[in-house]
């Protein structure tokens, strides 16, 4: 690789990459992708190899410590990740003042900087010190937020994190209990969660990623450049896809009358904006691995949980289509991690407009690993692309 800050200093030239599709801004120990065989590793471990072994605090201690916990140290980090489980009380009043209909990832987003109001101590520490306090206090108080704004939209009382329950376990009871039904948290749900969010945890210099190491670079607190991110997450063509596959296997139920042929005759034609949501990625070039595991997996436990679902038979009837279609073969075109997720999360009881927020706190802990490599870096300097100027020459105000 050429070092770009030499060559700028020397020549003056300005590489022109929109999208930054051939850009490398950092070197990362964190994740590796190959997309042309459609491998994905976090720290050396294999994707699939995670999803089916591990629970998903032990991923995230991984991404942010580079190895997995002991015994010890994930009882640490679990008993860490309870401790910061609350939130302040007064924190409850931000969810009152939203209307119902808020997007649950505005609110996430406006949760997760509103933390650094109530933690202003994290600026003034160095970046490893009580690193776990830091970590969890995140990952487990976004967690507590999103079933707070879950709540607060069908206007249910809230229910509080319990000591007792694990990370995913304690999440899906903050969900589904009320103060009406004895709700206990189904082990089916739980595994699967756990596996989800594992899929989720990192992804390199994506958008959303490199969103949190631009704001971070600025020397932002990590709330704030978790925030930042939580707000990219949420566009339509990133993490935000989840919820759009949904709603597009909907409509072509209801508008197109089950037309897959029509459906993807639209996404082909250059004149029309539609895009096959779930299909298609700027690294992946063959089969996206992270949407094989999540394909099994709805299958496995839509069948665990006894629940039908039409839109998965449309889902594979509209994979089948593209797979068989010169147009998406020619472009390496194959469904991504969004295509098969949300008809999980749906078996599961999560509403359509969660689908974006289960991401982003599956995300957190890669968004934090690479924040700090960012900030450990010797060589780290602010984010600050340069563009080439296409304006009008100097004129006068006349
Ligand atoms: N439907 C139809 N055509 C598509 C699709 C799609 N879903 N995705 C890409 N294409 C076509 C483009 O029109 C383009 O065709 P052309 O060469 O004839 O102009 C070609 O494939 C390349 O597409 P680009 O947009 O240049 O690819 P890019 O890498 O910039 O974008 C992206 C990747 C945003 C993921 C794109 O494939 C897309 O919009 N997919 C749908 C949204 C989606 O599922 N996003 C989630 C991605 S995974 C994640 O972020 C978690």
């Amino acid at each position: 690789a050429v070092d770009i800050r030499t060559l700028r200093a020397k020549t003056g030239m300005i590489t022109y990459d929109p999208g930054f599709v051939n850009t490398g801004c950092c070197q990362s120990d964190v994740t590796y992708i190959d997309g042309e065989k459609g491998i994905l590793r976090y720290r050396g471990y294999d994707i699939n190899d995670l999803a089916e072994k591990c629970e998903f605090v032990d991923v995230a201690y991984l991404l942010v410590h580079g190895k997995l916990p002991s015994r010890e140290q994930h009882d640490e980090f679990s008993t860490n990740m309870n401790y910061h489980s609350l939130l302040h009380e007064d924190m409850r009043h931000f969810f009152d003042a939203y209307p119902d209909h808020a997007h649950p990832m505005a609110t996430l987003s406006a949760m997760a900087v509103s933390l650094s109001t109530f933690y202003p101590e994290l600026e003034d520490a160095t970046l490893q010190e009580n690193i776990d306090y830091k970590v969890t206090r995140l990952l487990s108080k976004m967690r507590t937020a999103a079933a707070f704004a879950y709540k607060k939209s069908i206007g249910h009382p809230i229910v509080y994190p319990r000591p007792d329950l694990k990370y995913c376990e304690n999440f899906i009871n903050m969900m589904f209990r009320t103060p009406v039904n004895s709700y206990e948290v189904d082990p089916v749900v739980a595994k699967a969660l756990n596996k989800l969010l594992i899929l989720h945890a990192d992804h390199e210099q994506n958008c959303s990623a490199s969103v949190v190491k631009m704001v971070g670079s600025a020397g932002a607190n990590l709330y704030a450049s978790i925030s930042a991110g939580i707000c990219a997450l949420w566009g339509p063509l990133h993490g935000g896809a989840n919820q759009h596959v949904i709603e597009m296997l909907e409509r072509i139920i209801t508008e197109d009358k089950g037309d897959v042929k029509r459906v993807v005759a639209r996404a082909k034609d250059k004149n029309d904006p539609f895009r096959l949501m779930g299909v298609g990625h700027r690294v992946y070039k063959s089969y996206d691995p992270r949407a094989k595991v999540a394909k099994t997996m709805c299958k496995d436990v839509l069948e665990a949980l006894g629940v039908s679902d039409p839109l998965v038979d449309l889902a594979q009837e509209l994979e089948d289509a593209v797979l068989a279609d010169d147009y998406f073969v020619e472009r390496n075109l194959y469904p991504n991690i969004d295509f098969y997720t949300g008809l999980t999360y749906r078996a599961m009881g999560i509403p359509t407009d969660m689908f974006t927020v289960m991401f982003a706190i599956g995300r957190i802990p890669g968004w934090i690993a690479q924040w700090l490599e960012m900030r450990e870096d010797p060589h780290g300097r602010i984010g600050r692309p340069r563009q080439i100027y296409t304006g009008h020459t100097q004129r006068p105000v006349e």
